[in-house]
């Protein structure tokens, strides 16, 4: 084989390992393995109500992936696995892999959306609706879980995380107000979160464990028709623009421009495309994944998110920090 036919094959050999292993974060099988230490196939299909052939072959395939290992009859969850497997455990990042699950149906489709320019009409996957979209909620945690407390003392290095009271607009379950609370030299500093009803209940789960959860407050509705909170001096929107047309955006900027106060300053985190429109390679899959996933979605770049801001009235918009990825951090003050 030649290397560029092997490099090939490399590129495009994935998706069957990975609709295995998200098919059975999908099912909770790895769950329900690690509760009875071991099962049998047997045992998981009437436990989970799944079919006992389709049980057999999914869990041989995630034996060969030396995923979970079988003696005798029953099957384990190799050690090293279980924490990240194991819905129920802190470190668990099952929301993630249920969400690229729900992603990959739309992925699959994807030379038939670049001929029609729409998503396909959403198929369903083993899980309704209400929890797609809280999984798609712990999702963003289990990656904001990572990258705020980084964000967080980086921003705060630069001198640009000392508000008094922030809008987190779409902040989801709060992972980014939480990381900068705790980051905030203020120790009365407040952040309001502006989201789902559904996603601000997360919250408010997390919030009980956390030792700035009195200082969250919460504005459950849609940030396209409601009115934002006012009297703020820091506006988070924070991997919200992506889902969004140009017009959208600049009137979400117009918004948090007239919800500052004079002096404020807006933060918008997301992964920004070069100007030749040809990588990073994260931002490019990223417009793919709002292409297939959104009507509206779209991959920005970082010059013309600046001029956005600067139109509404924004003052030395910048790219503060820099990201191939979603870590890019743009921002701007109020004057
Ligand atoms: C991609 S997530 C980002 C979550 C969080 N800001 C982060 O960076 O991890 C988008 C968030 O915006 C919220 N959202 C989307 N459309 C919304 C709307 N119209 N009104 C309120 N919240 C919305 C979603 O519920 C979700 O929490």
């Amino acid at each position: 084989m030649t290397d560029a036919r092997e490099k090939l094959f490399a590129l495009t050999g994935g998706w069957q390992t990975a609709c295995a292993v998200l098919a059975a974060s999908e099912l909770d099988l790895f769950t329900e393995i690690v509760k009875r230490g071991s099962a049998t196939a047997d045992e998981l299909a009437r436990e989970l109500e799944l079919d006992l052939q389709g049980t057999t072959y999914l869990l041989a395939a995630l034996s060969s992936l030396n995923l979970i290992e079988k003696t005798g009859g029953a099957f384990r969850v190799v050690d090293e696995y279980v924490p990240y497997l194991d819905s129920r455990s802190p470190e668990t990042i099952t929301p993630m892999l249920r969400h690229q699950a729900n992603c990959l149906r739309n992925w699959a489709q994807l030379a038939w959306t670049v001929k029609s320019g729409v998503p396909i009409p959403s198929t369903c996957g083993v899980n309704d609706a209400f929890v797609e979209f809280q999984d798609f909620i712990l999702a963003m945690d289990v990656i904001a879980k990572q990258i705020a407390p980084v964000m967080a003392q980086k921003l705060q290095d630069a001198g640009l995380l000392n508000f008094k009271r922030m809008l987190d607009l779409g902040g989801a379950s709060g992972t980014y107000s939480f990381a900068f609370l705790e980051k905030n030299p203020n120790p009365d500093a407040k952040s309001v979160l502006f989201d789902r009803p559904a996603a601000l209940e997360e919250a408010k789960i997390k919030a009980a464990n956390s030792p700035f959860g009195d200082r969250l407050e919460y504005c459950p509705g849609d940030f396209y028709v409601d009115p934002y909170p006012t009297d703020v001096d820091f506006v988070w929107i924070s991997a919200i623009i992506h889902q969004q047309g140009d017009d959208e955006t600049e009137k979400m900027f117009r918004r948090s421009f007239e919800a500052l106060r004079p002096g404020g300053r807006v933060g918008v985190r997301d992964v920004y495309i070069n100007d030749n429109f040809t990588g990073p390679k994260p931002a490019a899959f990223f417009g793919l994944n709002m292409l297939v996933r959104r009507k509206d979605g779209k991959v920005y770049n970082a010059k013309e998110t600046i001029a956005l801001l600067t139109k509404v009235g924004f003052q030395n918009a910048r790219l503060a920090l820099p990201a191939d990825d979603m870590s890019a951090v743009i921002v701007a003050e109020k004057p």
